[in-house]
């Protein structure tokens, strides 16, 4: 996945240069100073000291995360905390809420509060008397409630982001006033209903993202005014009907486009062939079917192509990418036979999975001509024969290896494991040997229905890991017969 902060960047860039240039001239004005001491006591927690410099009395142009452009004014607050990745917590948090005194501060025009987990309340109000406000980017906090209807009334809105937060209830329709708006993002909230027909007026957007919230009804047929739109986001939602015709119109932009995990149906349009930018197509989860078009051919830059848990059927199309880097075909109606050579020839791939493709391989017959970055690598379901232990010594940073459903004939015992591995599944195969002690650190691991033999070490998996083997005996299966 591309990661959106990247598109900041220049922004923030230019934020910390024009920062410099001022950072000589006099203290505050003390509208600022009051307005920013009031955001500071309607935080609860700050277990950080993001704010340990916002002290009364000094200049707070010089504040950690303040810049001060015009005048000595405060024209940006800027704090950002660390995204928990789920094993940690961050503690680069804020807790508390938004203070309304912010009004005070009557050159703020941008207001960055990104993966501070905790800031909590409303949609902030303040924002609706600073008539010249334009950056609104609130990600990954803890916001509720709807979004204004009068929304629209932030006519100089340039980015609109509260991506990641609580939001509930409708997209009101007045966000089709917001026309200089260059970054929609909406998603990862619980918004339901349509999308509202006044986003077709947003003419200058370059980034749509409507992902992860339970909107529904068609994806409205109104693309042919995105000139500029590089990214397009409407992925885990609810949405019904085809992939509209007019998305046609973003042929020589688009880079970006996400669809997955909704309940569209129809063909996938000839159309997106002639999308030379695009690098990344996500499909997948969907009911699409027919084929996929031969136009294809032409995506020879794509490098991130997920079509699976689709209803797609042969022929897939000869493909002339150079370089992919993810693909997910499984899970269709497809008969591929082998592993495409395209797949086989790249130089940077790192995820492979072709779960259910038909595939009549004998793996030590596959060379790939790089195996170096795999992480995943999902092969389950296909009438794959032989041994993956080649394909699992030549990789270095293997995460997940499923192969479950196949045919694959090997001694468990000589697995060389890549220290990485952490997921295992070789369920319903004709692997013989015994279970090496190795398999202990997994995460997962999956040898049920093949033909192992042996006292089994000491693990923390089920017995329906292990289940169906010829001779396997130990906890948690019956002791062995001594
Ligand atoms: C936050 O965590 C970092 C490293 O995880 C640690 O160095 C720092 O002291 C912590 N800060 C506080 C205030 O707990
Ligand atoms: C999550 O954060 C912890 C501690 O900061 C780090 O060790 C770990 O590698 C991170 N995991 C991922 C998946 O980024
Ligand atoms: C999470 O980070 C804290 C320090 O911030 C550390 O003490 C703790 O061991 C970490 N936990 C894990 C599971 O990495
Ligand atoms: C787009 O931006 C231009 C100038 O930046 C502006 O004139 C125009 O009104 C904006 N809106 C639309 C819908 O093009
Ligand atoms: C690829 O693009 C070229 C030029 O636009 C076109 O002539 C050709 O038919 C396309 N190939 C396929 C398979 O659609
Ligand atoms: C694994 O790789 C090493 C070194 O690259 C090689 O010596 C060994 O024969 C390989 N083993 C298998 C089973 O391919
Ligand atoms: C599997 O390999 C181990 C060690 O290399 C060997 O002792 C064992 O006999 C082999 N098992 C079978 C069934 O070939
Ligand atoms: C292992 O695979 C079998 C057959 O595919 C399945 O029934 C069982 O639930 C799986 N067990 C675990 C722990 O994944």
């Amino acid at each position: 996945m591309i990661s959106q902060s990247s598109l900041l960047i220049p922004l923030f860039v230019t934020i910390l240069f024009l920062q410099c240039l001022t950072a000589s001239a006099a203290t505050c004005h003390p509208d600022d100073e009051a307005g920013l001491l009031a955001f500071k006591s309607g935080i609860t927690a700050d277990p950080s000291n993001m704010l340990a410099t916002w002290k009364k009395g000094t200049d707070c142009c010089k504040w950690n995360g303040i810049t001060c452009l015009v005048d000595n004014r405060v024209t940006a607050i800027y704090l950002t905390g660390q995204i928990n990745n789920g094993t940690n917590r961050s503690n680069t948090t804020l807790s508390g809420t938004i203070s309304p005194s912010l009004s005070k501060l009557k050159y703020l025009d941008g207001i960055y509060l990104l993966n501070l987990g905790s800031i909590s309340g409303s949609f902030p109000e303040f924002v609706f008397s600073l008539p010249n406000f334009k950056f609104i980017y609130i990600e990954n906090n803890k916001l509720s409630g709807q979004i204004p209807v009068n929304v629209g009334k932030l006519t100089k809105l340039d980015a609109l982001s509260v991506e990641g937060n609580l939001f509930s209830g409708p997209i009101p329709s007045s966000i089709g006033e917001l026309t200089q708006l260059t970054q929609l993002k909406l998603g990862g909230n619980r918004l339901t209903g349509t999308i509202p027909a006044g986003i077709q007026r947003l003419g200058n957007l370059t980034l749509l993202s409507l992902k992860s919230n339970q909107l529904s009804g068609e994806i409205p047929d109104f693309f042919s005014g995105f000139s500029d739109l590089r990214i397009l986001e409407l992925s885990r939602n609810k949405f019904t009907g085809k992939i509209p015709g007019s998305i046609s119109a973003l042929a020589t932009k688009l880079g970006y486009l996400e669809l997955g995990h909704n309940l569209l149906t129809g063909p996938i349009p000839d159309f997106l062939g002639k999308f030379h930018a695009l690098d990344t197509l996500d499909l997948s989860w969907n009911k699409l079917s027919g084929t996929v078009p031969t136009s294809f051919a032409n995506l020879t830059k794509i490098f991130n192509l997920d079509l699976s848990h689709n209803l797609l059927i042969d022929p897939f199309p000869k493909m002339y990418v150079k370089g992919i880097e993810s693909l997910d075909l499984s899970n269709n109606r497809f008969h591929l036979g082998k592993i495409p050579d395209w797949v086989t020839s790249s130089p940077i791939i790192y995820s492979l999975k072709l779960a259910k493709c038909g595939i009549k391989i004998k793996l030590d017959d596959w060379n790939p001509s790089e195996t170096y970055f795999y992480d995943y690598i999902d092969l389950s379901e296909n009438e794959i024969t032989g041994s993956p232990l080649k394909l699992l010594n030549r990789t270095e940073y293997l995460v997940g290896f499923y192969a479950s459903g196949n045919k694959l004939k090997f001694n468990l015992s000589s697995v060389k494991f890549p220290k990485t591995l952490k997921y295992l599944d070789l369920s319903r195969n004709l692997v013989i040997g015994n279970v090496p002690k190795a398999i202990a650190g997994l995460g997962n691991l999956n040898v049920s229905y093949n033909h192992l033999c042996g006292k089994l070490p000491a693990t923390k998996f089920p017995a329906s890991s292990f289940l169906g083997n010829d001779c396997l005996c130990g906890s948690p299966l019956p002791p062995c017969k001594v």
